[in-house]
């Protein structure tokens, strides 16, 4: 097994990675790369913790994960899209995720309105959460300076562990049954990440890959969002990231943030290879 020292050996990158700040504990790794970006670090500035003390959540939620048992990433970015777009970045590390999961794990990983990673194992089960992703970015007039994108990827977890984390929360471990190594898992998320920020800079963006693979999409939801829960059936999504909500009264909600659940498990349907079925 090798460690994060060993990461520039795995890379074929020429910007994401290329710097690299390890730090065994930190409160968060978004702040930490915040305050390099401030300090002018450049893009692709990458920022590893085997722990954090204040990990963040979407929605003012905690990040908890066992020391050296996950991956808790930061990525600078410093891109000339307009603010509107940010939710580009969140698209295609998402989707970054997902794929080096794959490449990694052979687990097949679906995507949940609007940030996170997840598994539809079975008809039992339902869906679990793997990963999340947290975008934060500093605008000055209109031009951002920077966008901090954090991941946190659940890898070599316990079962038993898990609950403590969040309710629906999986690991890697819980999934396969194996060890992954989380250097070689890095080295692949930044390797995709590089190739579709490329893309993204000539004009093609990841929003139809990420609509596609959104287990949200067609099926009934329920949405928190400032205490207030809407049910309906997620209709779509917008490029910028928002979700399109129908209530049975007919009404269409288009929401930015919100916490969203899946239809009941006993509505959900999996193939056994990860696709949730309810609706497609
Ligand atoms: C979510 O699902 O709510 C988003 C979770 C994002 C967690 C990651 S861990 C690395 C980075 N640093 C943080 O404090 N949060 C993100």
């Amino acid at each position: 097994m090798i460690g994060y020292a060993d990461l520039s050996v795995l890379l074929t990158t020429r910007h994401f990675g290329r710097k690299v700040v390890f730090l065994p504990c930190v409160g968060s790794t978004n702040d930490v790369a915040r305050d390099l970006a401030r300090r002018g670090a450049a893009e692709g500035t990458v920022v590893l913790a085997d722990e954090q003390t204040s990990g963040r959540g979407r929605m003012g939620r905690r990040w908890l994960a066992p020391r050296c048992s996950s991956i808790l990433c930061s990525l600078i970015f410093r891109p000339s899209c307009p603010p509107e777009q940010f939710s580009l970045l969140t698209m295609l590390c998402s989707l970054a995720a997902a794929d080096a999961i794959e490449q990694q794990t052979g687990l097949r990983v679906a995507l949940k309105w609007p940030n996170d990673l997840i598994i539809c194992s079975s008809l039992e089960s339902g869906w679990r959460k793997l990963a999340g992703v947290l975008t934060e970015a500093d605008v000055f007039s209109e031009r951002p300076a920077f966008v901090i994108v954090g991941i946190g990827i659940n890898v070599n977890i316990f079962p038993r562990d898990l609950p403590a984390l969040a309710p629906d929360a999986t690991s890697i471990f819980a999934e396969t049954g194996r060890w992954t190594d989380r250097t070689h898992l890095v080295a692949a998320f930044l390797t995709e990440v590089e190739r579709r920020y490329e893309l993204l800079k000539t004009g093609h963006s990841p929003f139809a890959e990420w609509q596609a693979r959104l287990a949200t999409l067609g099926n009934p939801v329920q949405a928190t969002l400032a205490g207030e829960v809407l049910t309906g059936v997620a209709e779509g999504v917008t490029e910028d990231g928002a979700l399109l909500l129908r209530t049975p009264a007919g009404t269409l909600h288009r929401l930015l943030a919100a916490d969203v659940t899946l239809a009941p498990p006993a509505g959900v349907q999996a193939d056994g290879q990860g696709h949730c079925l309810v609706g497609r």
